[in-house]
């Protein structure tokens, strides 16, 4: 078996740096591997759940870092922790559901039952039967935790690192991207809904897309016609100093008909469609600055958008080298009148796996994994915008913030 040093070997990146991104790291199953260790089990901050899915003392959820299966759990005391999902006998997932309520958790396979701080409590036949059998003397629970994973919780999300290495997430995340954040995710949250798409693709397109400001004026044309989100708004990207996170945002009221969309190129600028139910995009002034849409992503896979009203957490979990489990959760505020959640349910039409945006996303990342899988030797061409990887608040026509996702990566993969 290769070691992820042996995989440096033969991999170079181009020498032309994040300007150009090696197709080979789309289908490569061992850099996917190295991945596993160098990204996941490395010094990040992954979405483990959100803080309100703990709603009561003794529940527990089940989700992912990487390939890595966790429990997060609040205890009887409505402390949190989290753990790995592998139970410290044979190695079974100790929870089966989404979410569990109750102050222990048992693996179905021997009965091996453990607290909600991870720590060991059971095992069934310890002392074996009719005084033969069980456990030798020297066997101790102590020694028989779950794995423990270190936690932090910040704007209603809880994050988890194997890492001791890394930073306190608002370190992580830089000022701009803190701030950010804890407005966005502001106040007493609620969700409205979820649901999740497998799209067939590496996780890094999806990571590549949600950065992506130059294709959602030309590739989403709904946004376009409608006026959502188009590169004639004011706007702008901001990036971590890291370089591994970015916002970008826009400002709908400052649309201003722009000659670049007289190109024919633009075909969807042209469209003259019309909402049945207008109703769709009735919205009300909820952001800061006059901000009408924004993405947020945080590395590796945790995204926070805002479109109109419609506030979603998005998080794409790795499912393989070339698929990948993408979660939506759709969110409102306890404070909202029953008309503001109507408003923000009607909106998430507009993205989520049955609305429009989503829908797109899924079938172009599948189109790239499709037509890069023959190509490992190839590599794609980045330099819309220049070729540095700085934030840019005077125009979204650029691929800074791809640039800068690759940055960040060459940098934790030691590529
Ligand atoms: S694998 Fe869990 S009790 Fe045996
Ligand atoms: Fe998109």
């Amino acid at each position: 078996m290769p070691n992820s040093s042996s995989i440096t070997h033969d991999f170079e990146w181009p020498q032309e740096g994040v300007t150009r991104v090696p197709y080979r790291v789309f289908s490569d199953e061992q850099i996917y591997q190295a991945e596993q260790e160098k990204i996941f089990k490395g010094p990040t901050w992954n979405y483990l759940c959100l803080e309100v899915d703990l709603d009561e003392v003794n529940t527990s959820v089940t989700g992912w870092i990487g390939e890595t299966p966790i429990i997060v759990s609040r205890d009887g005391e409505g402390k949190i922790h989290a753990f790995v999902n592998r139970c410290s006998h044979k190695g079974a997932l100790v929870c089966l559901e989404k979410k569990h309520r109750g102050s222990v958790l048992t693996c179905v396979y021997h009965a091996w039952t453990y607290d909600l701080k991870g720590k060991l409590r059971g095992v069934a036949f310890r002392k074996g039967i009719h005084g033969s059998g069980g456990m030798p003397e020297d066997f101790s629970e102590d020694r028989h935790a779950l794995q423990a994973i270190r936690i932090t919780v910040f704007a209603g999300i809880v994050f988890g690192t194997f890492s001791d290495q890394t930073p306190p997430i608002q370190e992580y995340l830089g000022v701009e991207a803190a701030e950010f954040l804890g407005s966005s995710m502001q106040g007493d949250l609620k969700v409205l809904g979820r649901h999740s798409q497998i799209i067939h693709n590496n996780w890094k397109l999806y990571a590549e897309n949600v950065r992506d400001t130059y294709h959602a004026t030309l590739l989403h044309t709904f946004y376009t016609s409608f006026k959502i989100n188009r590169l004639d708004m004011d706007g702008g990207i901001l990036l971590s100093p890291s370089k591994l996170h970015a916002i970008s945002y826009s400002k709908k009221r400052t649309w201003t008909e722009n000659a670049e969309y007289a190109d024919a190129q633009v075909h969807s600028a042209k469209y003259e469609s019309r909402l049945e139910n207008p109703q769709l995009l009735q919205a009300w002034d909820e952001r800061p600055h006059g901000i009408t849409h924004s993405i947020q992503t945080v590395f590796p896979t945790l995204v926070s958008q805002f479109t109109l009203n419609s506030l979603a957490v998005r998080v794409y979990l790795p499912k393989g080298v070339d698929k990948t489990e993408l979660l939506w959760i759709f969110l409102g505020k306890k404070s909202d009148t029953l008309e503001q959640e109507s408003i923000r349910v009607r909106q998430a039409n507009l993205t989520g796996a049955a609305g429009l945006v989503a829908l797109e996303d899924g079938c172009i990342n599948e189109f790239v994994q499709r037509g890069t899988r023959s190509a490992s030797e190839q590599s794609s061409f980045i330099e819309m915008g220049g070729h540095g990887f700085d934030s840019n608040t005077a125009s979204r026509a650029t691929e800074t913030a791809v640039r800068g996702f690759w940055h960040g990566y060459r940098g934790l993969m030691g590529y």
